[in-house]
């Protein structure tokens, strides 16, 4: 799939990108990719990088909920990053806590509203105590919902849900001719949530790395070279003009 760039956006500001005021994306995923590149190019340790990246989070969720986005949901740490050095995944770990330390109060004034998808229950005592208060203290805000993906894979979600399904179904609860696809959502992180109608990746790699596979079946991808530290209004507005311009037909002609 080829790198979507649009040569005629090469000189547009954000003000310049019409964007129509209906049939814009709900549900927003982003696997925030770039963060050593860009500090790699400013000869910065590779923490700086992420540090950006976690500034950069503030300035999209702004832009998200301006564009009047009810669900944002960001990978900001995936159960194969476990494998990063120790020092890395220890800087990882405490990106939340220094993120919601930073950017509370404004996220509250906001109305943004915290979550996470994820395997919870491992990670470090202090990421979850600080995401818990933030879960706690933005409970009945009704703004965007900000979706962070801790700790997060979605081959492990998948293979939790089944475990469960099967449980309920040994217990009675089900018999197999009730297991849909419905019901199956239901067993996933995501259940409180619709399917992200629009997926970003930025920094030039085109996969997926274990994000969302369940949820992303009729998802709209778009990917950039932009590393996401550099990832701006103009990069974002390019993406939602993007999605305005596709024709979503989920199988159907
Ligand atoms: C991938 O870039 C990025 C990550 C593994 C971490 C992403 C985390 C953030 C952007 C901040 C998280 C913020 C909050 C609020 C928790 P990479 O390190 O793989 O970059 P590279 O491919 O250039 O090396």
């Amino acid at each position: 799939m080829p790198i979507i760039n649009f040569p005629f956006f090469k000189k547009k500001t954000s003000q310049q990108i019409e964007l129509k005021k209906d049939n814009l994306p709900e549900h927003v995923a982003i696997i925030m990719d770039g963060n050593g590149r860009w500090a790699k190019k400013r000869g910065l340790p590779r923490i700086a990088g992420h540090k950006q990246g976690m500034d950069n989070v503030k300035r999209i969720v702004k832009i998200a909920n301006k564009h009047q986005v009810k669900v944002l949901t960001l990978y900001a740490f995936s159960t194969e990053n476990w494998k990063r050095p120790k020092t890395e995944v220890d800087y990882l770990m405490k990106l939340p806590t220094e993120f919601l330390n930073t950017y509370l109060p404004e996220l509250v004034e906001e109305n943004v509203k915290i979550q996470t998808i994820g395997d919870f229950d491992v990670l470090p005592a202090h990421t979850k105590n600080a995401v818990d208060n933030a879960k706690d203290r933005t409970r009945d805000n009704s703004g965007l919902i900000l979706n962070i993906a801790l700790n997060y894979g979605s081959r492990y979600e998948i293979t939790e849900a089944i475990k469960k399904v099967v449980e309920d179904v040994e217990a009675n609860k089900y018999t197999l001719t009730d297991i849909d696809e419905e019901l199956f959502s239901s067993y996933l992180y995501t259940s409180n949530l619709k399917d992200p109608d629009l997926l970003i990746r930025t920094s030039g790699e085109i996969r997926l790395s274990n994000f969302l596979l369940w949820q992303s079946a009729y998802t709209e991808f778009w990917f950039t070279d932009v590393l996401w530290p550099d990832f701006d209004e103009v990069q974002f507005e390019k993406a939602l003009y993007d999605y305005q311009n596709r024709k979503r037909r989920y199988g159907g002609i």
